[in-house]
């Protein structure tokens, strides 16, 4: 090796000691005949100094160089002057002095500074993105994620499981997404689709009697990006023959809270983790993933609205629709332009309107665009139901009960942000159990299944199968975590005519199931065990615990926002030629080389 320690282990034991150490430039001092260079490599960071007055070779090797710099740096380490030690870094108490300093590679001066974060534009950290991860944080974020990846195998290795590899060329495989697709050279006009997920592939290893299996498995899926989603991302896929729903969720559980332990920056807010079931996290948050760090739940004013005099409430619960609310602490002092505001950020979210009663914060009077319509006593019922007191300003919706949800949902996470409960530094972990089977919007009088159509109903609900397909419930559970799925599975089902059944209800001709699924409809009549599994999406659970506002920060190459790899210009123009071998015509705009 060109070194003997890494920048960052040095401490005082190694006083008096030689040592030569290989690093980076991360900042350089010129104090005038001293010079000091901060030597960083992935350990870590340690002060050189080179002494005109002790070797005036490394001084003056130290005046030629420049930040990212590649060093060879020869010295001793002796204990930094009384008053010059540094506490905000570990090898703060010591210092290296040069004997010898060689310029290994010279460096460019860099498009973004390593040292610091100047917040540049992302498109410009992610052009240079290999200079980008020679950052502290970046360094950390990529070492948390190795080391949750590696809690991860060591803690089912332990219980059992085995890792085994799926293909990446496959065939379409149903997770709502759209695929990415891959001609095929050899047979021309067909094509491979890259997985979204190892779906089918581990249901099909059940079937195989390997009884408990996971992967960290690349999944890829051609859907909108935000800053939870990139286009191929990656889960712990794991399944489990002769399970039922809580062994998954314990097991689970478990793992995530050694995990958080292990290598989380950000502390549980509790390791028990709540269950709630798919209806009460609608009636109480307003999503399927509740932000548990913070209360603001909704409550329902229907009853109290229904003998009001505001005609649109009155009316709306008449006809079945709620009407909810949410209580913003200490909002009560917000401007009609504020009110606007939230009122416009209701309707984006498809609210008709966004109504709100506002309790002055010394008066106690209450203030709105409704309030004239409600009695005194009115008034006081609804505060005292929203436990709002002076100050407090309350926001109310009413519509049909999956927009007052939806509505009210982002409302919460809105004053959420604006209040700071958002920004808590806690991991809070719950499970939504108990979804229905199918979404609750059918199309050409199909459903579309809530999970996926491997999921079983509910045992006890097959029977509304045929009647009432909208009211069964399933086995499937996602974990939440701050308000972000961090992962999805489901029992499945492993018995083939329930399995054509949910296949017709979702739409698929027996023609097509066949064509599609054949490989797994047949398989189930091989002695398919009972079987379930689940996926958390390892980017998500990792950003969260490195306490990052989304996963790209702790993924070494993402995509941008438009699924483009701005560091590769990926995807590219290809040629004519190779287009031509792929039987691929280039279409509207396309260029081709
Ligand atoms: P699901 O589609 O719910 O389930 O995905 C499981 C988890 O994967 C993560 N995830 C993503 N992460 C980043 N970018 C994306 N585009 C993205 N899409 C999903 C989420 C999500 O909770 N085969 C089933 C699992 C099963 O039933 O066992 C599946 O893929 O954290
Ligand atoms: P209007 O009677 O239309 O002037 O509405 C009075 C207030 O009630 C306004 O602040 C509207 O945004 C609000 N509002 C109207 N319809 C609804 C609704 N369906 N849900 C919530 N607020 C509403």
């Amino acid at each position: 090796m060109l070194k003997t320690h890494g920048c960052g282990e040095l401490r005082l034991d190694h006083v008096g000691e030689a040592v030569t150490l290989a690093g980076w430039v991360n900042r350089r001092r010129d104090m005038g005949g001293v010079i000091f260079i901060d030597l960083r490599d992935f350990s870590g960071k340690i002060q050189v100094v080179a002494d005109s007055g002790r070797t005036i070779e490394a001084f003056e090797a130290a005046e030629q160089i420049r930040s990212e710099y590649v060093l060879q740096v020869k010295g001793t380490v002796q204990r930094r002057m009384e008053g010059q030690e540094n506490p905000n870094l570990p090898t703060g108490a010591v210092e290296v002095i040069a004997a010898e300093v060689i310029v290994l590679n010279p460096s460019k001066v860099t498009p973004i500074e390593i040292a610091k974060d100047a917040g540049e534009d992302e498109s410009l950290r992610l052009k240079y993105r290999y200079l980008d991860l020679r950052r502290e944080k970046m360094q950390r974020n990529i070492l948390i994620r190795h080391k949750a990846v590696k809690y991860i195998r060591d803690f089912l290795d332990a219980r059992g499981f085995i890792e085994i590899e799926t293909p990446i060329l496959f065939k379409s495989t149903p997770e709502g997404a759209r695929d990415y697709l891959v001609p095929s050279r050899v047979h021309p006009g067909k094509f491979y689709a890259l997985p979204q997920s190892p779906q089918q592939l581990k249901q099909l290893l059940m079937v195989a009697g390997y009884e408990r299996y996971f992967q960290i498995a690349r999944c890829f899926r051609d859907e909108d990006q935000r800053a939870d989603r990139q286009p191929e991302f990656t889960q712990l896929d794991m399944e489990i023959s002769f399970v039922e729903r809580d062994d998954v969720l314990d097991l689970i559980e478990e793992m995530m809270v050694g995990m958080a332990k292990t290598v989380s920056i950000v502390p549980l807010a509790w390791e028990a983790f709540p269950r709630l079931s798919f209806k009460e996290a609608m009636e109480r948050f307003g999503t399927d993933r509740p932000d548990l760090r913070f209360g603001m739940e909704l409550v329902d004013l229907s009853d109290i609205m229904a003998n009001s005099a505001f005609r649109v409430f009155a009316e709306n619960v008449r006809d079945g629709k709620p009407v909810k609310a949410i209580c913003a602490k200490g909002c009560g002092g917000y401007s009609r332009k504020q009110t606007g505001e939230l009122e416009e950020i209701a309707r984006t979210h498809g609210a008709k309107g966004l109504a709100w009663l506002a309790i002055h914060p010394e008066t106690g009077e209450i203030r709105g665009p409704i309030a004239k319509f409600f009695t005194t006593e009115q008034l006081a019922a609804i505060m005292d139901r929203m436990e709002a007191e002076p100050g407090d300003l309350v926001l109310i919706s009413s519509d049909k009960r999956s927009m007052v949800y939806n509505v009210l949902g982002e409302m919460r996470m809105e004053m959420g942000r604006r209040l700071g409960l958002t920004a808590k530094k806690e991991l809070a972990f719950c499970w939504v159990i108990d979804f229905p089977l199918f979404e609750e919007e059918v199309v050409d009088g199909h459903f579309a299944p809530s999970h996926h159509m491997f999921t079983a109903p509910k045992q006890e609900h097959i029977h509304l199968l045929d009647t009432e397909p909208g009211q069964v419930l399933s086995e499937q559970y996602d974990l939440v975590c701050n308000g972000f799925e961090v992962a999805g599975g489901s029992i499945r089902i492993h018995d083939r005519p329930l399995q054509r059944k949910i296949m017709e209800l979702i739409g698929f001709s027996i023609e097509e199931a066949k064509d599609q699924f054949g490989h797994m409809l047949e398989a189930f009549e091989y002695g398919a065990p009972p079987h379930g599994g689940i996926a958390p999406g390892i980017d998500r659970v990792v950003a969260l615990m490195a306490g990052e506002p989304n996963i790209r920060e702790v993924m070494a190459f993402p995509k941008n926002q438009n699924a483009t790899d701005l560091m590769a210009d990926a995807p590219s123009v290809v040629s004519k030629k190779q287009m031509d071998e792929l039987h691929i015509q280039p279409a509207g705009k396309a260029v081709v080389k």
